[in-house]
C-alpha cells in the first residue's frame, strides 16, 4: 500500500523525506535507535539483546558491522566522491600539479589504474634490497652463488627500516623520552610476537609467502621449515629474557654491553653519522647476547629469507590489495593521513560548519570536565591536597584536537609544507613503487623528530599508525595529554549538531568522557599534565581507595582493565553531567520515552553490532563492555524498572 502511494507521488514522497531529514533531527535519531530495539527481550535480563537485537537484521546488506565502521564507511564514500571531483578538476588547465590534492589523487589513481603486475611481491622485492650492493637471494644471476658473506642481517634491518619495517629480530621505535616528551629517542628492544601481524602465519601461509617472493619452487618447502624454526627459536629467546627495564645508554655503552655494531645500525636509521656518545633508550641486553649466538649459527640465506618473508607480510598488511575505488580511498587515508584530513575538512566541512561542530563538541567536553573537576573536589579517594591539585591540573590541561590537525597553524599551508618533499617522479602508475615512496616518506617524517624534537603544541598532529589513520574513532594520547576526535566521528547517527542535548551527552559525551578517563587511568596517572613521567613518590595510583576501586572493577577479570575503567567511570561522568542539570526536565517533546531510557538506548548505539566476539582488539567485546558498564549502575536499573538491586553486584567507584 505504502509503496503504491509512493510510486504515484514520487516527488511529494521525496520532498517529504527531505523535509523530514531537515526538520526533525530528534525524531530521526530516535527512530533509528528504536529500529534496533528487540522489544521481546527484557532490558533487565540482557540489555545488549534488548537495545541492539535488531541491528544485524537491519544492516544485513551493509559493508559494516557496527557504528564506527559505519562512520568509516561514510568517510570512505565521501573520499571516493572527492577523488572523482579532483579527477575532473585535474583535466582543467588551472590544476596545480604540486598541490596536496594532486599528490593524493596521484596515489589514488595509481591504486585504481596501476597494472596488477606492479602489485606483485616479487616486484616490491626487486625495487628493494637487503643493503647496498646486494640483492635478495632469489634474484642472483643464474649459475652464480648468492654472496652469503656480504649479507649482514643488522645492516639489512637498518636498511629496511627506511620503509618503517621493524620488529623483526630487533624492534626500533622513535619515542618520546619518559622524562621529557619534547625530546625523542631511538628505542631498541627485542621484538614482540603478540599480534598476528607480528609473526609468520600458519605453515600454508608461509609457503604462499615464499612462493609470492619468487623463491625457486624446489626451495620453498625446506626454506619454509627453516624460517619457521628460526622464528620459533627467536620467540623462545624473547620469552626467556624479558626481565630488565629499559634504560638510557650511549651507543658505545650499548655496543659494549651486547656486542653489536649499534652505531652503524643507528646511523642507518637516522640517515647521518652519530657520535658514539649518542644516547638511546634500550632494553633486553641478555636477549641480544644470546640472539647473537643463534644468528651466528644460522645460514645467512635462511635469515635473509626470514627477514624478507616478514617484510612481505608487513607490506601486505599496509595495503588493501584491491583496486576498487572504496579500497583505494582507504589506501589514501592510510598512507596520506594528514592530506586526507585536510581535503576532507575543506570539502565536507565548510568553515562555518567546522566552527559549529568544534563549538558543540568543545561545549560537551567542557561540561564533562567541569563535572569531573567537581567530583575530584569531593575527594572520595582521600588524596592529599597536593595530589588532588595534580590530578585536577592534569584534567584541566587535556586538549581536544578535532580532525587531528595542528591547532595553531593554517591548515592548508601547514599540510602543503608537510608534503613538499613528497614527489612521484615518473608518469607511469606503479603501485609498489609509489607505496614504497610513501612508506619512506612516512618514516622520514617520524625519524626527523630525533634531530628536530617534538612538534610544538601549535603544530602538533598525531602521526597516526596505519590503523588509526583509517579509523574515525577518538583516542587519547598519553604523552601529549590530547584527545583526538577524527572528523569522521562527527556524523549521524553518532552526532547531530542540531539534536537535543540528551543525544549529545549519551553517545558523543560518553565517548569523550571515556577518553578523558584515560588521562587518569592506571597508566595515565603515571604521567603529568605535560605527558612526562612522574617520580614514583608522586604517583597516586597506589592510593588505597584507588587500588580498591580498580580491584573491584576487575572482579570479572579483564585483560583490558584501563578500558573498563574508562567505560565505567566514563558512563558515570556522562550520566551525571547530563542529569545533574536536567533531572527536573521529565520529558522531551519528540517522544514519550523517558529521558533516562533515551540516554541508555542511545549509549548502546556505540556497542550495537554483529561483530564476531573474537574480532575485538585491545578491548573486551561490545556486549561484555555494555553489560559491565550497566551491572549495578542504579540509574540504569531505575530507568527500566529492573528488580531491586538485591542480587546485583555492588557498584565499584574510583573517583
Ligand atoms: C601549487 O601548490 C604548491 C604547493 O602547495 C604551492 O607552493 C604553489 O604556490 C602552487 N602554485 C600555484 C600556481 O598556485
Ligand atoms: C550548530 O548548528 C546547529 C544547526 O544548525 C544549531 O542548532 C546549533 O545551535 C549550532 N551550534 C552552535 C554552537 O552554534
Ligand atoms: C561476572 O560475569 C557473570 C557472567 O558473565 C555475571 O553473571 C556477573 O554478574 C558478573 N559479575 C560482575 C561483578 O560483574
Ligand atoms: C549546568 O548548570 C550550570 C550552572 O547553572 C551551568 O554553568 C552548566 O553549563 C550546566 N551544564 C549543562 C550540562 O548544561
Ligand atoms: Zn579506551
Amino acid at each position: 500500500m505504502f509503496w503504491i502511494a509512493c510510486l504515484l507521488t514520487v516527488p511529494i514522497c521525496a520532498a517529504a523525506t527531505a523535509q523530514n531529514a531537515e526538520a526533525l533531527p530528534n525524531s530521526r535519531l530516535m527512530s533509528n535507535i528504536l529500529s534496533y530495539v528487540a522489544e521481546d527481550s527484557s532490558a533487565c535480563d540482557n540489555y545488549f539483546q534488548h537495545a541492539c537485537g535488531k541491528y544485524s537484521m537491519r544492516h544485513i546488506d551493509d559493508p559494516f558491522t557496527e557504528i564506527t565502521q559505519m562512520l568509516d564507511h561514510k568517510v570512505n564514500e565521501h573520499l571516493v566522491q572527492l577523488m572523482d571531483e579532483l579527477q575532473q578538476r585535474s583535466q582543467s588547465s588551472g590544476f596545480n600539479e604540486s598541490s596536496v590534492e594532486a599528490k593524493a589523487l596521484r596515489f589514488y589513481r595509481t591504486c585504481l589504474e596501476g597494472p596488477q603486475s606492479t602489485r606483485k611481491m616479487v616486484h616490491y622485492l626487486r625495487l628493494t634490497s637487503p643493503g647496498e650492493g646486494i640483492t635478495w637471494p632469489q634474484f642472483k644471476p643464474r649459475g652464480v652463488p648468492w654472496p652469503k658473506a656480504n649479507f649482514k642481517w643488522m645492516k639489512a634491518l637498518g636498511h629496511l627500516y627506511r620503509y618503517g619495517f621493524t620488529n623483526v629480530l630487533v624492534n626500533v621505535l622513535v619515542l618520546e623520552s619518559f622524562e621529557n616528551k619534547n625530546h625523542l629517542l631511538l628505542y631498541l628492544s627485542m621484538p614482540s610476537f603478540k599480534e598476528d601481524s607480528q609473526r609468520l602465519g600458519n605453515f600454508l601461509n608461509t609457503l604462499a609467502i615464499l612462493h609470492s617472493m619468487g623463491v625457486p619452487k624446489k626451495s620453498v618447502l625446506p626454506l619454509a621449515r627453516k624460517i619457521r624454526r628460526l622464528e620459533a627459536a627467536v620467540k623462545v629467546l624473547t620469552e626467556g629474557y624479558d626481565d630488565d627495564n629499559s634504560e638510557t645508554w650511549t651507543l658505545r655503552q650499548w655496543e659494549y654491553k651486547t656486542g653489536y655494531a649499534w652505531q652503524d645500525f643507528a646511523e642507518s636509521i637516522v640517515g647521518h653519522s652519530l657520535s658514539h656518545q649518542y644516547v638511546v633508550q634500550a632494553q633486553h641486553a641478555k636477549y641480544f647476547t644470546v640472539l647473537k649466538r643463534l644468528m651466528d649459527s644460522t645460514d645467512p640465506e635462511v635469515v635473509a629469507n626470514y627477514i624478507m618473508a616478514r617484510f612481505v607480510l608487513y607490506l601486505m598488511e599496509d595495503s588493501m590489495d584491491s583496486s576498487e575505488p572504496i579500497d583505494c580511498a582507504k589506501d589514501v587515508r592510510r598512507t596520506m593521513h594528514l592530506a586526507t584530513n585536510l581535503l576532507y575538512e575543506e570539502r565536507f566541512l565548510d568553515p562555518a560548519t567546522l566552527q559549529n561542530y568544534t563549538q558543540e563538541v568543545t561545549e560537551v567536553f567542557n561540561q564533562l570536565r567541569r563535572q569531573f573537576l567537581l567530583q575530584i573536589g569531593k575527594n572520595r579517594l582521600g588524596l592529599t591536597s597536593e595530589e588532588k591539585r595534580m590530578v585536577a591540573t592534569k584534567v584541566q590541561h587535556v586538549v581536544l584536537n578535532i580532525g587531528n590537525m595542528p591547532r595553531g597553524r593554517d591548515h592548508r599551508s601547514f599540510v602543503s609544507q608537510h608534503y613538499e618533499d613528497l614527489v612521484f617522479p615518473l608518469a607511469d602508475f606503479d603501485y609498489a613503487r609509489e607505496h614504497l615512496t610513501l612508506l619512506e616518506f612516512r618514516t622520514r617524517k617520524k625519524v626527523v623528530q630525533l634531530d628536530q624534537g617534538a612538534l610544538s603544541p601549535e603544530e602538533f598532529f598525531y602521526m597516526a599508525d596505519p590503523n588509526s589513520a583509517m579509523s574515525s574513532s577518538p583516542y587519547y594520547l598519553i604523552r601529549q595529554n590530547v584527545i583526538v576526535v577524527p572528523h569522521g566521528f562527527l556524523q549521524e547517527p553518532l552526532f547531530a549538531a542540531d539534536s537535543h542535548d540528551i543525544f549529545k551527552y549519551s553517545l558523543l559525551g560518553f565517548v569523550l568522557a571515556h577518553e578523558l578517563m584515560h588521562s587518569v587511568d592506571t597508566t595515565g596517572l603515571q604521567f603529568d599534565r605535560h605527558g612526562n613521567l612522574l617520580e614514583n613518590d608522586q604517583q597516586i595510583s597506589s592510593s588505597p581507595r584507588f587500588e580498591a576501586g580498580v580491584q573491584c572493577l576487575n572482579r570479572n577479570t579483564t585483560e583490558f582493565l584501563n578500558e573498563r575503567i574508562a567505560d565505567i567511570a566514563g558512563l558515570d561522568l556522562a550520566y551525571s553531567t547530563y542529569f545533574q542539570n536536567n533531572s527536573q526536565r521529565s520529558q522531551t517533546d519528540f517522544t514519550t520515552i523517558t529521558p533516562q531510557q533515551i540516554f541508555f538506548l542511545n549509549l548502546a548505539q556505540f556497542f550495537c553490532g554483529n561483530v564476531d566476539p573474537m574480532n575485538f582488539v585491545e578491548h573486551d567485546n561490545d556486549q561484555m563492555r555494555l553489560q559491565q558498564m550497566l551491572n549495578g549502575f542504579a540509574p540504569f536499573h531505575q530507568a527500566f524498572g529492573c528488580p531491586a538491586m538485591g542480587n546485583q553486584p555492588e557498584k565499584c567507584q574510583l573517583w
